[in-house]
């Protein structure tokens, strides 16, 4: 897919792309043409590589901890002068022990979560934004467990509260931005077989991940903030 304002390709920035969903997401826009810079944590080879390693230079690696502010300067440091058309943060993690009720989470299990899922993924978001088009698209990976609205069975209460959390967040950051032009998108993917999801997790990666790329690509041209799944349909907030 070519940018909508020249003839060039565009580019994603794709934050948390070492693998899972973010490294199929990485391959799901190099099919529809898109170039990909996706970051990974630490030095160690990971299915990013691979996928650059076969993309003939459509791919480039970088390198982020999203808890980690020091690292998010640098990288805008790094790729000043470069127009991205999207930005989307996939970083997130879960407790170790999703059964726990949120009074039994340890503190620094507490902290870890909400520190990368919602804290760390909006110090990306507001360290990385002059990266993007003024007319670009912000999306970050919320679920669907981020719904107040739909929490009706309780569980998994760290995670689901740091993703709320997140929404919370990216509310305040578009009311802060409703002036301006870029599509924001807090993306629910479904419940995924991956090492986050887990084994009894319904969808194949294949089954949620093509579809999450589509409608964040619809969005371009849609400024405002949307909570929307695979499918492209609200979610309940
Ligand atoms: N799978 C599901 O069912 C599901 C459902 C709803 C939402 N989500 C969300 O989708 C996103 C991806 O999940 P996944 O299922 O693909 O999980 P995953 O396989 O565990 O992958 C998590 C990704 O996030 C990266 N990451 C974690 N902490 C980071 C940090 N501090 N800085 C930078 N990168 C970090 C990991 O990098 P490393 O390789 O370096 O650890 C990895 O690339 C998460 O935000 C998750 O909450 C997943």
């Amino acid at each position: 897919m070519t940018s909508p304002t020249s003839d060039r390709a565009s580019t994603v920035l794709l934050v948390g792309a070492s693998r899972g969903l973010g490294e199929a997401m990485a391959g799901e826009f190099l099919k529809k043409g898109w170039n990909v810079v996706g970051t990974v944590r630490g030095s160690t080879r990971t299915k990013l590589h691979d996928l650059a390693a076969e993309s003939g230079g459509r791919v480039e690696i970088e390198h982020l901890d999203i808890t980690e502010p020091d690292q998010i300067t640098a990288l805008r440091q790094r790729r000043s002068g470069q127009s991205f058309d999207m930005l989307f943060v996939n970083a997130g993690t879960a407790n170790q022990n999703q059964g726990e009720t949120i009074a039994e989470t340890s503190t620094d299990e507490f902290v870890r979560v909400m520190l990368t899922n919602a804290l760390g993924v909006m110090r990306t978001v507001e360290g990385l934004q002059d990266l993007v088009r003024p007319d670009g698209i912000i999306g970050v990976m919320s679920s669907g467990q981020g719904s107040i609205g739909n929490n009706t069975n309780g569980g998994h209460e760290v995670y689901r509260g740091s993703k709320a959390a997140l929404n919370q967040y990216m509310r305040s950051y578009a009311a802060r931005h409703a002036d301006g032009q870029r599509a924001m998108v807090l993306m629910a993917p479904g419940w995924v077989r991956t090492e986050l999801g887990g084994p009894k997790a319904p969808l194949a990666i294949e089954e949620s991940v093509p579809h999450v790329v589509d409608v964040l690509v619809a969005q371009q041209g849609r400024p405002g903030l949307q909570y929307l799944d695979r499918n492209g349909t609200t979610v309940p907030w």
